[in-house]
């Protein structure tokens, strides 16, 4: 394949402010300065992938503010092809983080540009689905676009990998394109029976559960297999779960099996927690 994958998805400008904890309702917290990151769970999974080799394409949306130049600028940077990123009148989506003492985070997304990537932006970018091994979807974009993009990569025989994040009711449709399904132990319980039988049981073909420092599990029709993650020291996990996922897809793309691709993947995700910001935190081959 021309490229090894083509994600389709979100970008957004990340407004990270720490804290030492969060506001309630009706009251005021101070915090430190303000930091601006390129973020979004699908120029996330795509910088991922490009950092450790991959050829990589990019369908979604941007607006014509700064935060735009920002997230088209970062992918350029990293060699992600961003012909079918589109500018659109809308504002950049954007993130607002807070970083707890922890390295925890809490987010508020605004979608902005990417609540306009449509089912028409898929059909214009046909070739790119034949272009690809595999293709790379999560939710920050309409559901209806992301079946349709999930139904053309079937369509041109590129494999599908579905990061159902974050977690929302999605068709059986989408469900049955998923080699594998990726989320996490939330995203997992959302689903209703969150063991990997229980996953597999609503469709997909294959399933990988992300558990953070736990590593994560895997499982298809032929069994389960349990993934360890390295132990490392916390500081930001922002973006960690996309970091494995964009490699997980890069992997398997390049022929590994899921519990190798998967292996792999913990390897990166946990590197990625070791740094603050998301793409900002994102390994190389060299550094793994
Ligand atoms: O998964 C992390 C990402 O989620 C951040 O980069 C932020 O943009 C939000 O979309
Ligand atoms: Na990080």
């Amino acid at each position: 394949a021309a490229y090894d994958l083509l994600v389709v998805g979100s970008v957004n400008a990340d407004l990270v402010v720490r804290v030492d904890r969060r506001p309630a309702a009706g009251e005021t917290v101070l915090g430190s300065d303000l930091e601006i990151h390129p973020g979004g769970k699908g120029a996330n999974q795509a910088v991922a992938a490009a950092r450790l080799g991959g050829g990589v394409a990019f369908l979604g949306r941007a607006g014509t503010d700064g935060n735009g130049d920002l997230v088209r600028d970062a992918l350029r940077g990293d060699g992600v092809d961003i012909g079918h990123l589109v500018t659109t009148s809308a504002p950049t989506g954007v993130a607002l983080i807070t970083l707890g003492p922890d390295g925890d985070n809490s987010i508020i997304v605004s979608p902005g540009a990417n609540s306009r990537v449509s089912a028409d932006d898929v059909a214009s970018a046909g070739a790119l689905f034949s272009a690809a091994a595999v293709v790379s979807l999560q939710l920050e974009i309409p559901l209806p676009t992301v079946t349709a993009a999930a139904r053309a990569a079937a369509g041109a025989g590129a494999r599908v990998v579905f990061n159902l994040s974050p977690a929302a009711e999605v068709p059986d449709e989408l469900l049955a394109y998923c080699d594998p399904l990726v989320v996490n132990e939330h995203e997992a319980e959302f689903l209703g029976d969150p063991r990997p039988e229980g996953l597999l049981a609503r469709g997909p073909r294959s399933v990988v559960i992300t558990r953070g420092a736990d590593g994560a599990i895997v499982a298809d029709r032929s069994g389960v297999t349990e993934v360890p993650s390295p132990r490392v020291e916390v500081v930001d996990t922002t973006g960690a779960g996309d970091a494995f996922t964009g490699a997980l897809s890069l992997r398997l793309a390049r022929g590994d099996d899921l519990a190798t691709a998967a292996r792999l993947a913990a390897r990166v995700g946990a590197a990625a927690v070791t740094r603050p910001g998301a793409q900002s935190s994102f390994p190389s081959t060299g550094d793994l």
